[in-house]
C-alpha cells in the first residue's frame, strides 16, 4: 500500500516535470518567433509542428535533417514557401526545439 502511494507521487512528480519542460520549450520556439509561422495542431505558413514529428520521428537521420534544416533554411519538403534560416537562434536552443518538436 505504502509503496502504491509513493510510486503514484513519484508518477506524478515525473509528469508535473516533463508539463513544465515542455512549456519552457514552447515558450523558447513563442520567443524565436517559430510560432509566427508554425502551429503545434495545425498547418500557418509552415507546417503544423505534429505533422513534422509524424514524418521524420521514425527516420535515423530525421534529428540532423531537421537540425540543420531549421538552422539553413529552405523548401521543398512541405511545398513552394521557404522556411527561412534560423541562424539568430544558438544550437544549442535548435537542438532543443527539435527534440521538443520530435517528442509530439
Ligand atoms: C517565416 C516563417 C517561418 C518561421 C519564422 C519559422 N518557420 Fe519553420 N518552416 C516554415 C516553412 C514555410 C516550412 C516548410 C519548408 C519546406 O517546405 O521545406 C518550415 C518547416 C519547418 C520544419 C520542417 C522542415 C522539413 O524539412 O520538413 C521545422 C522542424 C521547422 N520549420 C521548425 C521551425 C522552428 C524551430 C522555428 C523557430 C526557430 C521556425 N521553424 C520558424 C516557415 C517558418
Amino acid at each position: 500500500m505504502k509503496m502504491h502511494t509513493s510510486l503514484g507521487t513519484a508518477l506524478l512528480l515525473a509528469f508535473g516535470l516533463n508539463a513544465s519542460v515542455a512549456m519552457a520549450d514552447a515558450t523558447l520556439a513563442a520567443s524565436k518567433a517559430c510560432m509566427a509561422c508554425h502551429g503545434i495542431d495545425n498547418k500557418l505558413v509552415g507546417p503544423a509542428f505534429k505533422d513534422v514529428a509524424a514524418k521524420y520521428a521514425g527516420q535515423a537521420d530525421g534529428r540532423d535533417y531537421l537540425l540543420n534544416k531549421v538552422k539553413n533554411g529552405g523548401a521543398g519538403a512541405w511545398g513552394n514557401i521557404p522556411m527561412p534560416g534560423q541562424g539568430h537562434v544558438s544550437d544549442d536552443d535548435i537542438a532543443t526545439l527539435v527534440d521538443w518538436i520530435l517528442a509530439m
